[in-house]
């Protein structure tokens, strides 16, 4: 069955991985030179008599979208590093039923005062609303609200890296690749749309791609739409690239959410909140002059993997070689020490980092509108590869004291945006990794 199967795909090989995704229009002039260039994407037309032999094993929802990195896939999105202006209908429409059914807490949006000591990094409410009280409870004033994840089950480390994807992406991927270790990429859509190349070799790493905003602002300082653009617009990208996978986590930019804007998260998009239980400030080692040093982080992640229980939610980021040395200097230490270090979705959600399909190779099921999605629930991974399942532990509103203030990174937009058109879809590297298990 395998191989019959294997040899339908060798087969299909020739007249579609090479086939632009504009061939339908161009009446079949055979161009060969054209068949050496890199395919944009590659889709049979939809009346092609192979495209329902293939649909069984798809790793898409079968929808041809723009090829990653190119301009059209660019400028389908609204413009970076500015909270997006506009929402669709249907999420508006979303947001709307949500707060009638009461599920949004009407709760005053958080100011950030510039003039305060700490540069305004801490989004303030009203007096009469207490933020550690569960009416506001904000993680910036690390109250927790049951059903966000702060800890990690006893012996297990969650591995996950914020801000990519970066040119400093190249040298994380490779040393996780090398270690065939998987990890959740909380990824801020604007920086995925200036560093294709890292996203999509992020993606082949079977890693959730996950969601950390459009703009990487403090969401609570936010309007209600203005959250469910930074999420949706982040949502729709990551969708629209990975062959229509819509991600279950997002983390919030600062560590900045509250009562109101976990709810639109949940709500809206069914998108449960990461939060961490130990900050490596790794993202201030770039700094002038830099807020930490790789031997105090080392001394910190020495102390933090001494003790088992709770397991540790570790916030990493993916923005410097030196923030991807701190972790490549860690994880030997990681593993001598038997922990378990997984991704987000395999510690929490069968191995399964999105609504509508279980991981980066499997089928999807087509989800048109992404407020739909968790409808879309395609079940857990079946592989038994993936590590057994865990629930988050229960956290009833409480401080933890032992967690650092949050962190406070920069979003740095890329310096260099990265002008070459990168043309090769998800499609084909997966395909390249499932010929290479095959045949490996
Ligand atoms: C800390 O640095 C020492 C000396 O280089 C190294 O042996 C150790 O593995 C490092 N530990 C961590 C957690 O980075
Ligand atoms: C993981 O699988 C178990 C057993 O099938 C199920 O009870 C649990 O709800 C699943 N968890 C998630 C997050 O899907
Ligand atoms: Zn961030």
């Amino acid at each position: 069955m395998v191989h019959s199967f294997a040899f339908v795909l060798l087969f299909l090989l020739p007249s579609s991985a090479f086939a632009s995704r504009h061939d339908h229009r161009q009446n079949h002039n055979h161009e060969h030179v054209s068949a050496r260039q890199l395919p944009g994407s590659w889709f049979h037309r939809d009346d092609h008599p192979v495209r329902a032999l293939f649909r069984r094993a798809d790793a898409t929802d079968g929808v041809a979208y723009p090829a990653v990195g190119s301009q059209e896939w660019k400028s389908a999105y609204p413009s970076q590093w500015g909270p997006p202006a506009k929402i669709p209908d249907t999420w508006a429409a979303a947001l709307k039923a949500a707060i009638e059914r009461k599920a949004i807490p009407d709760i005053p949006v958080a100011q950030v005062d510039k003039n305060a000591p700490d540069g305004g990094g801490t989004p303030a409410y009203p007096k009469e609303f207490d933020p550690n009280g569960p009416i506001v409870c904000s993680a910036t004033y690390k109250c927790r609200i049951p059903g966000d994840i702060w800890d990690a089950p006893d012996g297990q480390l969650a591995l996950s890296f914020d801000d990519g994807p970066t040119q400093a992406s190249d040298e994380l991927l490779d040393f996780l690749i090398a270690n065939k270790q998987t990890a959740t990429h909380f990824m801020i859509g604007s920086n995925l749309l200036d560093n294709p190349k890292q996203f999509l070799k992020t993606f082949s790493t079977n890693g959730d791609i996950a969601v950390h905003t459009w703009s990487h602002q403090y969401t609570t300082t936010l309007s209600n739409e203005q959250v469910v653009a930074e999420l949706g617009w982040t949502m729709q990208l990551i969708h629209d690239s990975t062959g229509g996978r819509v991600p279950r986590y997002w983390r919030p930019p600062y560590g900045d959410s509250d009562c109101r804007t976990r709810a639109i998260a949940k709500e809206v998009f069914g998108l449960t909140t990461v939060i961490w239980n130990q900050d490596t400030a790794d993202w201030s080692l770039a700094s002038t002059p830099p807020g930490t040093t790789l031997a105090k982080i080392n001394a910190s992640m020495t102390e933090w993997l001494k003790t088992k229980s709770p397991g540790l939610v570790i916030l990493e980021h993916e923005t410097s070689s030196l923030s991807v040395q701190a972790f490549k200097a860690a994880y030997p230490v990681m593993k001598e020490t038997q922990w378990k270090v997984v991704s987000l979705s395999q510690m929490f959600g069968n191995g399964t980092g999105y609504w509508n399909a279980a991981d980066n190779l499997s089928p999807v099921k087509p989800v048109v509108n992404l407020v739909d999605a968790t409808k879309a629930n395609a079940g857990p991974v079946s592989s038994s590869s993936r590590p057994a399942a865990s629930t988050p532990t229960g956290q009833v509103f409480n401080n933890n004291k032992n967690a650092s203030p949050s962190s406070k990174p920069s979003p740095s937009p890329s310096a260099k945006s990265s002008a070459t058109l990168q043309t090769v879809s998800p499609r084909t590297i997966l395909l390249s990794l499932f010929f290479v298990s095959l045949f490996a």
